[in-house]
């Protein structure tokens, strides 16, 4: 996000503030040492890992690798925009932010968020009217009853009709005085091909998608019989995100937190027909795979005690390939997950019309961990022959070694390997062959190369070549003892860098201590990118002592590395051109010449 609120007053907003106060007002904090802790807002954790460093006016937990300043604090907690946070801080401190401080593009943005949050809980009521009230909604009237939907439940969701025909949204809009570039944002209406717009949702019943707070964000709508597609949503727009919306969570959130679980279901009508049996705390992810991020979110709705998630599944399948994804973003949230499956043919909405909630709450109370119904299903496929056995640990053992808890791994190996019948070191040894698989480990999101590496002693990046771990280390270096910045400049050092997000961060460290007096906090304003400001926050959270030796040996280091690494190139060059291997002399020719642009 370009900055436009100036520099200079950015300095005066962060030297006004206090990140302890400012933080203490949302998490409870207390002293420990010089630092001050708490549970951290941004994962769910028993022991406190979320520091926040008065000194430095930074946050960062050591658990989930969160990080910042104030700013990028208020932006993840609040879920707001950079201005809007800046603005909020302003605030507080009674500091007046004078409106020109912001780009016509900022106030825009800080704005239209409000504007289609607004506009979509007209649009809401504009369709509920003619659900409810209208000639026109007889027929939708008709098909809810007999899809056996109460007028209470109706109601409490909102849900509403629009009749056939291409503007009947577009003449309600042009009444009420709304843009149509504001509609179409809105996802609303969409542009036709020669001029002008129609409507995106036409004889459709609509089900308005609602955040946790209650705001309407979206829209999806079914067709009454048989027409293709059965359900269009709205598309993401700036206030909707697909992969981040559960469907219910409003209306669920009080119930999740007070029984401290949570059933997941697919679609809007098992939502509503299991809210309406009673079973309020369900929520829907809308056809799509349940992401880390829906599973964050639930965690956080159920509350701070023992919470679980009953996956409602109608098919085996389905319910594989979530189990195989979602288990370790589970235990990372600390929630317990179990599966519901239904009996073939049926889904929520059907089974509770036939069988009533108690038939469906003992199916819950029999339900296996995910882990156990993965095991199971596994099995049932490949069977207990040798080759089964092999299958099974091939399929398994990569969703263990997914798992970072130690503890949490070994008991589920254990698991395994006693519903299989094997010997656990062998088990074990193939987890370890698949955790030390880079690309295994890669695809999870947060633990790319940058956040992992943090030097040597440390985990998952003594694994790493050696070179990534040197270049992490001087990144580190350079923030923890800014004097060394000198010597990395005039040894070109940054420039030699194989990780083009470190090289980025390097630059940008030696750029603002340079300049920067004002303490390291306020870098943080010009890193955009999630996981480099994650790893720049860890480096600035330790108090590392960088003496002169160190880091010349460190630079060192750095260039023998480098050197043996060129050798090495020259060395496969010779082999390649030896062997005729043309393909991989071209490759190799051109990293070579990539180093010596490197080098300039
Ligand atoms: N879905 C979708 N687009 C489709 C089909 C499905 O977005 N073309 C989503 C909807 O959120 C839907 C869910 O996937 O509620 C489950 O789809 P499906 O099982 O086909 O429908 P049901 O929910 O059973 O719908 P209904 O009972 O109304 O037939
Ligand atoms: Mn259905």
């Amino acid at each position: 996000m370009a900055l436009h609120i100036s520099d200079d007053m950015l300095a005066e907003i962060r030297n006004a503030a206090d990140i302890v106060e400012m933080i203490s007002a949302r998490v409870y904090l207390k002293k420990a040492g010089k630092d001050f802790v708490g549970l951290c807002p941004f994962h769910s954790e028993k022991t406190p890992s979320f520091t926040v460093s008065q000194g430095k006016q930074i946050f960062y937990c050591f658990g989930c690798g969160a990080g910042g300043n104030i700013f990028n604090f208020l932006m993840r907690y609040d879920g707001v925009s950079f201005p809007e946070a800046v603005q909020a801080v302003a605030r507080h401190y009674g500091i007046s932010l004078p409106e020109k401080n912001m780009s016509p593009e900022q106030k825009k943005q800080a704005s239209e968020r409000e504007h289609l949050l607004a506009l979509n809980h007209r649009v809401m009521q504009f369709y509920k009217n003619i659900l409810l009230k209208d000639s026109r909604g007889q027929g939708a009237r008709q098909y809810l009853k007999q899809r056996g939907m109460d007028r209470q439940i109706i109601e409490r969701f909102n849900l509403g009709y629009v009749p056939e025909g291409w503007d009947n949204l577009i003449r309600f809009l042009r009444k009420s005085r709304v843009s149509m570039e504001m509609a179409e944002k809105a996802g609303l209406i969409a542009p036709k091909k020669q001029k002008g717009y129609y409507d995106r949702f036409r004889n459709r019943i609509i089900f308005p998608i609602v955040d946790i707070s209650g705001q309407v964000i979206a829209f999806g709508g079914r067709v009454m019989d048989d027409s293709k597609p059965k359900y269009l949503n709205s598309p993401e727009t700036p206030v909707y995100h697909k992969g981040r919306t559960l469907y219910g969570i409003h209306e669920a959130r009080e119930q999740c937190r007070s029984r401290g679980c949570v059933f997941i279901v697919e679609g809007y009508f098992d939502l509503l027909v299991m809210h309406q049996h009673g079973l309020k705390n369900t929520v829907a992810t809308l056809g799509t795979a349940l992401t880390r991020d829906h599973i964050r979110r639930l965690s956080r709705a159920a509350g701070s005690g023992d919470k679980k998630a009953y996956l409602v599944f109608d098919s085996d399948e389905a319910g594989i390939n979530a189990a195989k994804r979602t288990i370790g973003a589970f235990l990372e949230e600390s929630m317990e997950a179990a599966v519901v499956l239904l009996p073939e043919g049926h889904d929520p909405d059907s089974y509770l019309f036939e069988h009533g909630p108690e038939a469906f709450d003992r199916l819950a109370q029999g339900a296996p961990s995910l882990f156990e119904f993965l095991i199971e299903n596994t099995i049932a496929a490949h069977g207990k022959s040798v080759e089964g056995k092999v299958r099974v640990m091939g399929e398994i053992a990569p969703v263990l070694a997914e798992i970072s808890d130690p503890v949490a791994r070994s008991l589920y190996t254990r698991h395994l390997t006693e519903s299989l019948g094997v010997d656990e070191s062998a088990v074990l040894e193939k987890v370890r062959e698949t955790r030390d698989k880079p690309s295994a480990r890669s695809k999870r999101p947060g633990e790319s190369k940058l956040s992992e590496g943090k030097g040597p002693e440390k985990g998952p990046a003594a694994r790493e070549p050696l070179q990534d771990r040197l270049e992490v280390q001087v990144v580190a270096m350079m923030i923890q003892n800014p004097e060394s910045i000198a010597e990395v400049e005039e040894r070109n050092i940054l420039d030699y860098f194989e990780d083009p997000g470190l090289q980025a961060l390097g630059k940008l460290v030696s750029r603002q201590l340079k300049q920067e007096q004002a303490g390291v906090s306020g870098m943080l304003n010009h890193v955009e990118d999630e996981q480099q400001r994650r790893l720049l926050a860890s480096f600035m959270m330790e108090d590392a002592c960088w003496g002169r030796e160190s880091c010349a040996l460190l630079l060192s280091q750095f260039v023998q590395c480098k050197q043996r690494r060129k050798n090495d190139l020259l060395e496969q060059i010779r082999a390649a051109e030896q062997s005729n291997d043309n393909e991989l002399l071209t490759k190799l020719l051109s990293k070579k010449q990539k180093q010596a642009a490197g080098r300039r």
